[in-house]
């Protein structure tokens, strides 16, 4: 589509080319819109391309939409946004669906129906995978290969976003690196996480949150940001195995019976409990013993039904089927970003976020398991169903944008990463985060200071000087708009 003109009715701009970002441009398209779709990597390489877990959807005979709100309720530790996450459970099925009416094969089991995996948090099997951990994968490429192919959507791969444009205090826009714009009726960041921030991470590199500061620059509210999810079973590489590091161990085999031990060889804790949970069990278990790592012993688990994780820790010289697996918490998944209502709205008009880089708080405090993937779908078509009905650029916004850059962020420090590993990981204390809010990183410093709004502990937020859950801050969120000292919402 290189030949239409570059802004009019119903342009959509999708920053980001993960599940989120693919799916809005496809739910847009659908509908007649024209999409620029704009990826800082090559298609197929996202952030959700490595996410092993499934999507969790109310699909079995036995669940309901309300089973599954009641367990996402229950673990996100009384934070989670109802109205949102009634959005997420009610349109989950639905999403399964779609995704395999344009051709993603989801696990069957032997009599032909949906094989559902079961994860912390869930108290009944909802979780489908496609290829077993290699669901993200499978769903990546199947819509990266339907957007490249689509009359509407013109894919630019490659191409950082340098800023948000605006007119009129709407947003008009994106600028590229090396100057050219792209205009559009509405523009929705798709971006992806920040849990590489953390020097600890199971997340790839480029996870480190560069949407949500071009929405803060653009004038949007974040929420949330102090509350980054810590995975239990992440790699732990010794010597031998390093680069193995941070490499994620699906939650789903210890739905599969996988169980961890400590050094005596004794489990202490409930291996399914929500995340927050198992995390924090390990984190005491490591204080109190020294050790590095606890370990996850899969031997009893059928190798076969995890085939990309076994080949995987084998090439890193782990054998799982005979060997326990030298695991740790780490940095995973952030419940904060761009504040979003329920059409994926952020607060500057014209301006959407979908996915990690979003809080919808439906997520609370502690995510349940899979409800991510899930996530990115169902708010993409929501993105995508509002984002049609706004209304049409003035003819001005081609030669009256104005870039809201502040130049680019400075980059990205091991020694950043490791401040907020120490000081923003499972234990935080306001000492530590105070040191951080003089971090050379922007994005580090407003995370400090949502951290050290929330003078309590809840899910993956815990203060050794605030250790107990405020009941005062049920259901309320920490809100930074730039200009503005950090706010409480209250969010039903
Ligand atoms: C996992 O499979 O354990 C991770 C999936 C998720 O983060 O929901």
């Amino acid at each position: 589509m290189s030949g239409l003109p570059t802004h009019g009715v119903r342009d959509l701009i999708v920053v980001g080319a993960g599940g989120a970002g693919l799916y809005t441009a496809l739910c847009a398209a659908r509908d007649g819109a024209r999409v620029t779709l704009i990826s800082s990597r090559p298609l197929a390489e996202a952030n959700s391309y490595w996410a092993q877990g499934g999507l969790a959807a109310a699909v079995a005979d036995e669940d309901s939409p309300a089973a599954h709100l009641a367990d996402t309720v229950a673990a996100g530790r009384d934070a989670v946004k109802l109205s949102a996450a009634r959005v997420l459970t009610e349109g989950a099925p639905e999403i399964v669906a779609d995704l395999t009416r344009l051709g993603v094969t989801f696990d069957a089991d032997r009599e032909g129906r949906l094989a559902l995996g079961l994860e912390g948090g869930h108290r009944i099997r909802r979780v489908v995978h496609a290829g077993g951990a290699a669901t993200g994968r499978r769903i990546v490429r199947q819509l990266s290969a339907l957007a490249a192919e689509h009359p509407l959507i013109d894919v630019l791969e490659g191409t950082p976003v340098t800023a948000i444009l605006t007119h009129d205090g709407r947003a008009s826009g994106v600028e590229l690196r090396g100057g050219e714009r792209r205009l559009g009726t509405a523009t929705v960041l798709a971006t992806g996480g920040a849990a590489a921030l953390w020097a600890r991470t199971t997340n790839p590199r480029p996870a480190v949150g560069n949407g949500m500061l071009l929405a803060f620059r653009a004038g949007a509210a974040l929420a949330d940001i102090e509350l980054m999810q810590f995975h239990p079973t992440a790699v732990v590489g010794t010597n031998g195995t390093s680069q193995a590091d941070g490499f994620l161990v699906t939650e789903a085999i210890r739905g599969e019976g996988a169980i961890l031990c400590n050094r005596a060889g004794e489990r202490f804790v409930d291996e399914l409990a929500p995340r927050d949970e198992v995390a924090r069990a390990i984190h005491d278990e490591l204080l109190r013993s020294r050790a590095t790592s606890v370990a996850l012993d899969m031997r009893g688990v059928d190798p076969g039904l995890f085939p990309n994780v076994v080949s995987h820790l084998r090439s890193v010289g782990i054998d799982p089927e005979r060997e326990l697996i030298p695991v740790a918490p780490a940095a995973h998944y952030m419940m904060g970003g761009i504040a979003t209502d329920l059409t994926a709205a952020s607060s500057v008009a014209g301006l959407y976020a979908v996915g990690e880089c979003a809080c919808t708080g439906l997520h609370g405090a502690n995510r349940l398991a899979s409800n991510s993937l899930t996530e990115c779908f169902v708010f993409g078509r929501q993105a995508a169903h509002a984002a049609l009905a706004e209304p049409a650029l003035a003819a001005a916004a081609a030669a009256a944008s104005v870039s809201t850059s502040t130049g680019p962020p400075p980059p990205l420090t091991q020694a950043s990463r490791e401040a907020l590993w120490r000081d923003a990981g499972l234990q935080r204390t306001g000492e530590g985060l105070a040191r951080l809010r003089e971090d050379a990183h922007p994005l580090v410093r407003l995370i400090a200071t949502a951290a050290i709004t929330r003078t309590e502990s809840r899910g993956a937020h815990k203060r050794d000087d605030f250790p107990e859950r405020d009941p005062a801050w049920d259901h309320e969120h920490v809100v930074l708009t730039p200009g503005s000292a950090p706010a409480r919402e209250h969010w039903a």
